[in-house]
Parts: C-alpha cells; structure tokens; sequence
C-alpha cells in the first residue's frame, strides 16, 4: 500500500513535480520514498530510507534532470524499510527504473529464474523482479510496451508499476491489477498515480485505468491497451468534483484535525446523496435474505452501529462482520439470497475485496458504500453510494467515519419507512434530527475542543484506557479506542459495558482512566451500574454525556457534554467526534505525527 506516481511534462523538469505529488501520497505509506528521472539518455534516481521531508533534506529531490520521471512513498511489505529496498528498483544495467504498489506472490521463483539467467538482485522487495522481468523480454528483441506487458503478464499477486527507461525515453509505462491506478490528464503533462490526490492541485480531469490494462504516457497523452492481447481501450477522462486545495491542509497543522472540522460540511454533502441509489439499496435490502454488513478497520465499526439502526428502525437483523474473517466465518453459508453491503472509504481495501468477490462468486447481492468514485469497490458493486466526504488524507478515519454512519442512518430510515415498523411521527422526528445534526456536529466541535485539549494534558501519561458504552454506543466505544491507540500508541480495551465484569475489570485500578459513552437512551440505568462498579474499584470516570445529564455527571471525574435530544440510533455520529479530538490532542500531547502514525497507511491493498 504504497503511493506510486509518474508523469512526463512538456517542458521542465518532473521531479519537483515528482516529489509534490509524492507528498500528496504519504498518507499511503512513509518508510522511504524514491524517484528517477531521463535526462539525456541517462537514468537519475535518489532513493532513500525515512519520511519525504527528512529524505529530500538529505537529497533534495527537487534536483534531478528531465522531464519524464516516476515517484515513490513506501510502505514495506517485503524487505525493512533501507535505502537498498526503497523504490525505485532497476534492471543490471540500471537504464530501466519501476515503481511498484502491491504484491508479487510468485517473486521468489520469478527471482530464482532471472538469477539462473545471470541477473543480480541488490534487494530484498518483491517489486525487484519486475524491471529485469523487462530487461529479459527486451533481450528478445521487444519494444518497450510489449516487454512491460510480456512481464507483466508474468506477475502473480497485485500491482500498479509505472516504468521508465533510457530505451524509450520519452514515455512512461504502467499497468495494474488490484492495486489502484489513476491517470491525470492536463495541457502540457500527463500523470500516472496510485491516487487522485496526487494530482489533483495540477489538473481535475482523470482517467480511471481498469483491472489488467496497461497504459503509455507518451508527449500526445495517454494510451489504454489490454494486458491479454495488446488491444486498445478507448477511455474519456472524468471530470473531479473534488477542489484543488482539498488535498492541502488550509492552515490546519494536520490533515486529521482539518478533516474533523470538516465533518459538518461532509455530513451537509451526505444529507444530499442521490436518492435512487439510496432508493434501490433500500429495495435490495428489504428483499435480502440475509444482510452482511462487511468492512474493516473504522468501516467495520460503522457497519457494527448500522446492525443497531436496522434492527431498531427496520426490524432487520444484519451480520456485521470483520472482512478478514468473513470467507472463515460465512464463506459457505453465503448464496444467492445473500446481500452483501460493503463499506470502505478508499473502495480498495485488500481485505474486503477479497471477501466481496468470494460473495459476488456464489451469486450473492453486493452493494457498496465508499468515498472513491472510480474505486474498485464500485467496480464490483452492482449498486453503490458514494458518501462525498471529499479526499481524507489523515491516515485515522475521522469524516469519513460519520458519513459512513449518517448514509447507513438513511437507509436504515427509508427501510423503516417501507416496512411501516416505526410510527410516522418518529420517523418525521427522526429525519428531522438527521437533518440537524451537520450543525450539532459543529456545536460540539465549537464548544468542546478546548475541554478536550486539556483532558489529553491530563491524561497524556495513562498507559492503558478502557472505552465502555452499551447498545449503538459499544460501536462508538470501539471507534474511540481505535483512534487512540492507532495514532497515540495508547494500549486500550473497548468493551459492550456489561462484558466488562465478565473479565475485562481485573484491569481496572486505581487511577485507570475509563471512557463512557452514554447518551440519555435506553441503556442510561445499566450504563450507571457500569460507571458504579468501575468508580468502586478507583477507575478514574470520564464520560462523554448528554448535556445537563446531572446524575451521570456526578459520577464522573471528567465529562464532554453532548447537545441535548440526540437519538440513539443517531447517536454515533455525534459522540465520536470528541473520541477523534482526544485522541488527536494525545498524539500532539506524546510529540506524535496524527497524519503519519507508525507502521500504518491510509489504503490497506494487501492481504
Ligand atoms: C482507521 O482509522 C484506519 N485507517 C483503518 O482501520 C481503516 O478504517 C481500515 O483500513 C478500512 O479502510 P477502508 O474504509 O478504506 O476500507
């Protein structure tokens, strides 16, 4: 799940260009970055271990030659991060350069075979078979494209490349399958990336590259052909809603605290989804056999809130599960009578997909709810929303997250609506809520952040949390612990509160902070019982509550009010948000980077 980026200017050299848009795709991976350029028949590359500011202090990787060059931010899948094992890997003879995201399965016999030949390997990566794969097929006498495209066919596992070699040098060569690739098309230049942000700020028109195609960048602009058989695909660019500046910081020190201010923008967009899709899941839904709720990460926990909106609203009992297990645990019981809905914001979630094409194999039903127009997801989708959060670049989930919730809070509605389970006037009061809570959102925001800084300086030293809630509120609780211990390294637990007794509070001592959520709803008395037995054992009580909800206040030693009236269902949207504030300031309180936390990336592409 690495950034890969190429490109060939007109006029000027590319690795300014290069070394911006790899800073645009860090969000993917920041281990060690890369680039080379062509410059008068010669290849130029500076590669090296560590973030991209601290490399191009180091390197400055601004200042390679030439017009035609590609890009890498790394995230090591196979071989330490080391300068030897950063991208770009080239052939014996150093004149071809490969960028490469994703896994090549069979490497260890494609690198035996190319030893045997007489090739010298200098890296530990999978990706280092590919350019002398193509350095072997030049020897037959091939042109550039047919080389790529004879290695590639050669590849087992997943990847989006891009190629340059002082043999063709004004051209750049890349191909994918499962790893995402993208191609932005503008005036003088033409792109190739992992991702649209990567580009964005230089041009909005795009060019989604499929499944086993191959695409030259040449100085006419791009050409799509077959990875099977070399035959050109003709394909139109796209045109991206998404601002230019949405993929720079706009005077916020991070991305993820810029992205948690965006959220009452982002949920305003996601109240104004296209109604057909939303209408015909709907349908979908109310027909199913039986509902799969998959995902992972933050999308998981939104899915596991959604099992409570469509049971409480629907009368619809749904399974959401991990996406990772779901082939273990459902892979034979799933059929044709099976709907399937996927949540992802990146819509190429290695895991996920792996599970919704086991799905879509047995005749199952998918439906897709993501952030990416273009992503795999609704490729494989038969119906899909797309949330419009806009591009999240932070690596933790925060906007993305409660869109997520407030589409599922809308399907769960309109399925409430169609099956007449709910009485109307709960559901008018219901929509109206929704329809309130991009405001509330910024309220809690507006009055709250202060409190919360100051609770992460108090308990920026706690070496263990515990996140409690019951009902929907377990899912918030989960969300919150995963926050925190995602970008602050905090050791956390998170619990349905009544499990807690069941083991779990052997933990608790004196001084161990415990987080409650606990919107006034049905679950406030045993929600009480919860915070009693966790007080009588000296935990310190932190709770995120109701606005005036004097009797839990009383019980907690620090609480973050939330705006009276919000419904249960609805409840997660709201209460996650000072969940994703506190773990921010206890990141910036331990000297942490919220962006980039350690060993993580923001699109998770292999399995
Ligand atoms: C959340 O902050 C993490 N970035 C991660 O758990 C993420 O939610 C997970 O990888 C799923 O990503 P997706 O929504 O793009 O599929």
């Amino acid at each position: 799940m690495c950034g890969i980026f190429g490109c060939i200017l007109k006029n000027g050299d590319a690795s300014p260009i290069i070394h911006a848009a790899l800073k645009r795709l860090e969000y993917r991976g920041y281990d060690s970055v890369g680039e080379a350029t062509i410059h008068e028949n010669k290849l130029f590359i500076k590669k090296d271990q560590g973030k991209i500011d601290d490399v191009h202090i180091q390197h400055d990787l601004d200042d390679l030659p030439g017009r035609v060059g590609v890009g890498h931010t790394r995230w090591a899948t196979h071989g330490a991060p080391s300068q030897t094992n950063a991208h770009p890997h080239v052939d014996c003879a150093g004149q071809i350069a490969v960028v490469h995201n994703g896994i090549i399965e069979n490497f260890g016999e494609l690198r035996r075979e190319l030893e045997e030949l007489g090739h010298v390997f200098r890296s530990k990566t999978d990706s280092e078979v590919i350019p002398h794969l193509i350095e072997e097929k030049l020897k037959d006498g091939l042109t550039m494209l047919e080389a790529v495209r004879e290695a590639v066919s050669r590849l087992e596992g997943s990847y989006a490349i891009a190629v340059i070699s002082v043999k063709e040098p004004d051209k750049v060569f890349c191909a994918r399958r499962d790893s995402p690739l993208v191609v932005g098309v503008a005036e003088n230049a033409t792109y190739c990336a992992s991702d649209i942000p990567a580009f964005l700020p230089l041009t909005n028109r795009a060019v989604i590259i499929e499944n086993g195609e191959l695409v030259v960048l040449n100085d006419n602009g791009y050409e799509i052909r077959k990875v099977t058989d070399s035959t050109p695909v003709s394909r139109k660019p796209e045109i991206i809603s998404w601002a230019p500046n949405m993929a720079e910081k706009q005077g916020y020190p991070h991305f993820m605290l810029k992205e948690i201010h965006e959220q009452p923008l982002c949920l305003r967009n996601t109240l104004r989804l296209q109604d057909p899709y939303l209408e015909l899941m709907t349908t979908f839904l109310d027909r199913a056999g039986e509902v799969f709720l998959v995902a992972c990460g933050t999308s998981y926990h939104a899915c596991l809130a959604a099992s409570y909106m469509f049971s409480k609203l629907a009368f619809l009992a749904t399974h959401p599960i991990i996406a990772s297990e779901f082939i273990e645990q459902h892979g034979r019981a799933v059929n044709i009578d099976s709907t399937i809905l996927v949540v992802s914001q990146s819509g190429e979630t290695a895991d996920t997909l792996a599970a919704i094409e086991h799905a879509r194999l047995r005749a199952a039903t998918i439906m897709g709810l993501t952030n990416v127009i273009g992503s795999t997801l609704t490729r494989i989708a038969r119906v899909y929303v797309c949330q419009q959060s806009g591009p999240e670049i932070g690596v933790a989930a925060t906007k993305t997250f409660t869109s997520q919730l407030c589409v599922l809070a809308q399907l769960a509605l309109r399925l409430a609506k169609k099956r007449g389970k709910v009485s109307h006037v709960e559901i008018e009061h219901l929509e109206e809520k929704l329809e309130q809570i991009p405001e509330v959102a910024e309220k809690i925001i507006q009055s709250q952040e202060e409190k919360i800084k100051q609770l992460a300086k108090k308990y920026k030293d706690a070496q263990c949390f515990f996140f409690l809630g019951r009902g929907v509120s377990s899912a918030t609780a989960f969300e919150g612990r995963l926050k925190l211990l995602e970008i602050a390294y905090v050791p956390s637990l998170a619990y349905p509160a009544g499990e807690s007794k069941h083991g779990p509070i052997s933990l608790v001592e004196k001084g161990l902070p415990v987080i409650f959520i606990c919107p006034k709803d049905d679950t406030h008395k045993t929600v009480i019982g919860n915070i009693m037995e966790m007080k009588a054992r000296g935990a310190s009580i932190i709770v995120i509550t109701e606005e005036g909800d004097e009797e839990i206040k009383s019980l907690a030693d620090d609480y973050i009010e939330i705006v009276k009236g919000v419904p249960e269902v609805l409840s997660p949207i709201l209460y996650a948000i000072p969940l994703q504030l506190f773990a921010y300031y206890m990141a910036i309180e331990r000297g942490l980077d919220p962006d980039m936390p350690r060993n993580l990336a923001k699109s998770v592409t292999v399995m």
